[in-house]
């Protein structure tokens, strides 16, 4: 039966940040031949799949997810030879290769949106989504109205910056751009997608006005977006036309989708997608003002989350992508772990522990496994993001907070923490890069680096090593129903992964005390052995274990006959 799984449900994904990861020419912007320099780094470290944030030709207003010419690699980045390369090397390593795919909108530069905004005779003008007056209160991601306005051509949709507008999807021949584009990519033997905020292509078409939540000046454009009239139809349409035709993998981002929304889409009877990105353990952490909050999640929340998808993607035969943190979001260990010492190395780890037993694909954000923390930028001069920027100014205008306290919540939340480069090694700008870095490095590149890593046997690099070794070599990790225990606890994840015959425990303590834990009754084992651990524990299981603060461990359970 396991023969029959598919390679990606037993797959680990490394997300490479191309902009940040390594520099090879010296211009202060990493690139496409400073990957495939890294190689190795990542065949030791033992990943199955790389995603790619976008590397397409694009203005950069949004990193990459404004692209100009989708068909074109970007120059900061390098050139077509170098990525056919970079395939060609990673291949022979046995790495695949991922593209983010972002098809929501374009750049404003691309030809179609230059053709488009001529006037409404124009061709392509029907390729994005035009209006005569604002038709609603949306909006747009990165602050201000959602729509802006064009003499020529009258109002057009951005739910992002006004340099990205979007696609209007309900027109075939913007469909059949985007199959045109797939094929392009998978003719070159990629080995599949990202897809960009994929289920906001479709808009309600009667453009109801939103709810103003978190404070927000405009309102949510979600409830006429997220999973609109005619989403499913067109990714069925793709995985018909193109997807179907290629041994690849799919991911979709899913922006306000729940467990219950996001069967649909992953699914395998429906032909969709194979796994979503949802946000419902990201939002935990949220207060009225959103995102930018200082709350800690709690960890009782955290599990009913966690459980809910993994119970949720079982029961439809869907299948989980599972990832602490991204490109959008706060370095893992400083959001749900504890970045300071000496607890640091300990919780990176328990966390890897907790997420990488589940059930679902596991994501690791480049750094992730150095346990990288936030960049605690001090100025706002420091930070780069379109994001980071609109919620400073909306924050200290607007809504009156202080400089002080803006520039504390993005210290912890802002995407531009997980932006910061890759950090090396020990010498200048982290061994990144011989230039001046595009945005600043993180000042705790002497202590935390991957020659470090790579020093200490006791690292979390070895950790995720042996984590995503135990992923290739235990089918139950991946095959496992999911049993959580003790959900009142808030202060101990616990859960089983049941095989026919055997049963993985699975512990981790995310405070920093030392606690006598009691595994209930009801886990039996007759024989076991422990698989992990990231502290002194037991070479056999105990029912009462001694967790040390942020201990983890894993424990194969043999039950008695
Ligand atoms: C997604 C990307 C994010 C980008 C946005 C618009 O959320 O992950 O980085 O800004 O879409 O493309």
């Amino acid at each position: 039966m396991n023969n029959q799984t598919a390679w990606w449900k037993k797959s680990v994904v490394y997300q490479i940040y191309p902009k940040s990861f390594y520099d090879s020419d010296g211009d202060g912007f990493g690139d496409l031949n400073g990957i495939r320099e890294k190689l190795s780094y990542l065949e030791k470290l033992g990943v199955d799949v790389i995603w790619l944030n976008p590397i397409y030709e694009s203005p950069q207003v949004d990193n990459g997810y404004d692209i100009s010419n989708y068909k074109k690699i970007e120059p900061q980045l390098g050139t077509m030879e170098d990525f056919d390369m970079l395939l060609k090397e990673a291949h022979e390593k046995g790495i695949r290769i991922i593209l983010d795919l972002v098809v929501n909108h374009t750049s404003d530069k691309h030809p179609w949106f230059t053709e488009a905004k001529k006037g409404k005779e124009n061709l392509y003008h029907d390729y994005y989504i035009w209006k005569d007056t604002i038709p609603n209160n949306w909006g747009s991601s990165f602050g201000g109205p959602a729509w802006e306005y064009v003499e020529t051509a009258q109002y057009y949709l951005h739910l992002f910056a006004k340099e990205q507008p979007d696609l209007n999807w309900e027109n075939p021949k913007v469909r059949k751009e985007v199959q045109e584009i797939l094929r392009f990519w998978l003719e070159k033997g990629i080995d599949g997608f990202r897809m960009d905020v994929i289920t906001l292509i479709s808009k309600d078409p009667a453009y109801p006005d939103g709810p103003v939540i978190q404070n927000k000046a405009y309102g949510s454009y979600y409830a006429g977006c997220a999973s609109g009239p005619h989403v499913h139809e067109y990714l069925q349409e793709m995985n018909r036309e193109v997807l179907s035709k290629y041994d690849i993998m799919t991911v979709g981002e899913a922006p306000h989708t729940s467990a219950d929304e996001a069967a649909p889409y992953t699914a395998s009877d429906r032909h969709e997608l194979n796994m979503v990105f949802h946000f419902d353990h990201m939002h935990l952490d949220y207060d009225e003002n959103g995102k930018y909050a200082k709350n800690r999640v709690k960890l009782t929340d955290l599990k009913e989350v966690m459980t809910k998808w993994q119970d949720t993607m079982h029961e439809c035969d869907g299948w989980n992508s599972l990832y602490w943190s991204n490109h959008d979001q706060a370095r893992a260990v400083s959001r749900f772990g504890n970045e300071s010492e000496p607890y640091r190395v300990k919780s990176a780890k328990m966390l890897g522990t907790i997420l990488h037993m589940m059930q679902g694909t596991p994501y690791i954000y480049e750094g992730e496994e150095l346990g990288m923390t936030n960049a605690h930028f001090e100025s706002i001069d420091e930070y780069k993001d379109v994001e980071a920027l609109d919620i400073f100014r909306d924050f200290t205008e607007r809504k009156g907070f202080s400089e002080k306290d803006t520039l504390e919540l993005l210290g912890l939340k802002s995407r531009d923490n997980a932006r910061t480069p890759m950090q090396w090694d020990n010498t200048v700008n982290a061994g990144f890069t011989e230039g001046t870095p595009w945005i600043g490095v993180n000042k705790n590149c002497k202590e935390i680096n991957v020659e470090q890593c790579l020093a200490d046997q006791d690292s979390i690099f070895y950790y995720y090593q042996k984590l995503i070794q135990l992923r290739h070599e235990m089918p139950i990790i991946t095959d496992g129903v999911y049993e959580l225990l003790d959900k009142e606890n808030e202060s101990v994840y616990a859960y089983l992964r049941k095989g026919e015959k055997e049963t993985l425990l699975v512990v981790g303590n995310f405070t920093d005390k030392t606690i006598n834990y009691h595994i209930e009754e009801k886990v039996q084992a007759k024989k076991s052995r422990l698989l992990i651990s990231n502290y002194n524990a037991a070479e056999t299981f105990e029912r009462d274990l001694s967790l040390e603060p942020y201990g983890a461990c894993v424990y194969l359970l043999e039950a008695e006959k």
